[in-house]
């Protein structure tokens, strides 16, 4: 049994991998979490009772309280993923993208190094630094081709360019302090427990309010989609198993224009909870002002991943999606808490003092 550092556990893809190691390994998890909007240990609900999740209410850019962790637990490795994740929101202000995806995570690789360096052979040998980032960061395709591990980087949001920024970072600590560290570069996640600002959700809870479904531009643009915990199972295995200094493509093989998102939840939905009043939630569709440097593109080619670690997805984008849409239907209480803002108390509230 080892402790593993955790950042981000409380936002949309942390909370699942936390589910998933408290669920499936003995490992303790230190959940190191700043709680900014995105954050929401409700999500976490299920895990709020279990001795092997730690939560600690921390900044990854505050050094000397990460130095007090990583003497505190002694962790044999760090899986990153707290970080600015919308690209909206990174176009109306790219300052905390800045702050946290790229500052932060320097903080957190020296934090990591100063403690590494001081761990006696054969933990250094096998400790680890896994940083998780996006395929946003190789720019966007044309109609055709795919991202791969060769790809090149090419930026092109605030969001997109502070990600390759942290990037470059974990892959220079490793080239230039032996830091054993690893890379992972994933597609578009959906799933449960997804804050309602990102397409998926935000189009499921819009429809079964009556409101509208705002597609930007023609609604052309192609993301490839994959089911949170595809990703989540993906991450353990190349935490536990991935070559030390190397970069893993993970990607849903389901590419989809956002447009048939769309109509694909509107069906889904239509099913499972029929629009008051007949018609189709298709109705609701509203073309509006595309997003500034939309990127056209964006597909994995996730060879290496299944070549290597045998992963590949369990969910396809038809079975994930209704997963999603029935999860959303069936809880009403984390979606209004996070609509009504109530989610912000859950850490004083059900946590006191086990933090
Ligand atoms: P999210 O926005 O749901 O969660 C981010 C979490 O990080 C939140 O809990 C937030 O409180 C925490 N956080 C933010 N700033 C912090 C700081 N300074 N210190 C400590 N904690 C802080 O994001 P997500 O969608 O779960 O994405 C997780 C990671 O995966 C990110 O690094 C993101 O770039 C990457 N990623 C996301 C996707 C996707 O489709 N969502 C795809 C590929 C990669
Ligand atoms: P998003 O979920 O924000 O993820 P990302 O920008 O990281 O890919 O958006 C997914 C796609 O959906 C993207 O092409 C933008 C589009 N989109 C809309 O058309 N309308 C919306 O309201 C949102 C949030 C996104």
């Amino acid at each position: 049994m080892s402790t593993i550092f955790v950042t981000g556990g409380a936002g949309f893809i942390g909370s699942a991998l936390v589910r998933l190691l408290l669920a499936d390994s003995d490992h303790v998890v230190v959940n190191i979490d700043k709680l900014t909007y995105a954050g929401n240990l409700e999500s976490l609900a299920d895990c709020a009772d279990n001795e092997r999740h730690i939560f600690s209410p921390t900044d990854i850019c505050d050094r000397a309280a990460l130095d007090a962790l990583f003497a505190q637990h002694q962790p044999a490795g760090v899986i990153h993923l707290a970080a600015e994740s919308h690209v909206d929101r990174s176009i109306h202000a790219a300052g905390d993208f800045i702050q946290t995806n790229f500052v932060g995570t320097f903080v957190l690789l020296e934090a990591a190094r100063t403690y590494w360096n001081a761990l006696p052979q054969a933990q250094r040998d096998s400790f680890r630094f896994h940083h998780v980032s996006t395929d946003e960061v190789f720019g966007s395709l044309g109609p055709t081709g795919s991202f791969s591990e060769t790809t090149a980087y090419d930026p092109r949001s605030p969001y997109s360019a502070s990600k390759a920024s942290s990037d470059h970072l974990v892959r220079a600590w490793q080239h230039t302090y032996g830091l054993p560290t690893l890379v992972t570069n994933c597609s578009n996640n959906y799933g449960p427990r997804q804050f309602p600002e990102k397409l998926v959700p935000l189009m499921i809870l819009n429809a079964v309010a009556g409101k509208p479904l705002p597609i930007y531009g023609k609604g052309a643009n192609v993301r490839d989609w994959l089911y949170v915990d595809d990703h989540a199972r993906a991450l353990r295995l190349v935490f536990e198993r991935g070559q030390v200094g190397a970069t893993y493509c993970i990607g849903g093989n389901a590419e989809r224009t956002n447009i048939e998102v769309v109509d694909t939840l509107c069906a889904i939905l239509e099913e499972l909870s029929p629009r008051r009043g007949g018609g189709s939630y298709r109705e609701q569709k509203t073309f509006v002002a595309d997003r500034p440097g939309h990127d056209l593109r964006y597909a994995i080619d996730a060879t290496k991943m299944r070549r290597e670690l045998g992963w590949s997805p369990q969910e396809n984008f038809a079975t994930g999606l209704r997963k999603t849409v029935a999860w959303y239907l069936a809880n009403a209480d984390w979606v209004g808490h996070v609509q009504s803002g109530e989610y912000r108390h859950w850490l004083e509230r059900n946590y006191g003092n086990r933090t």
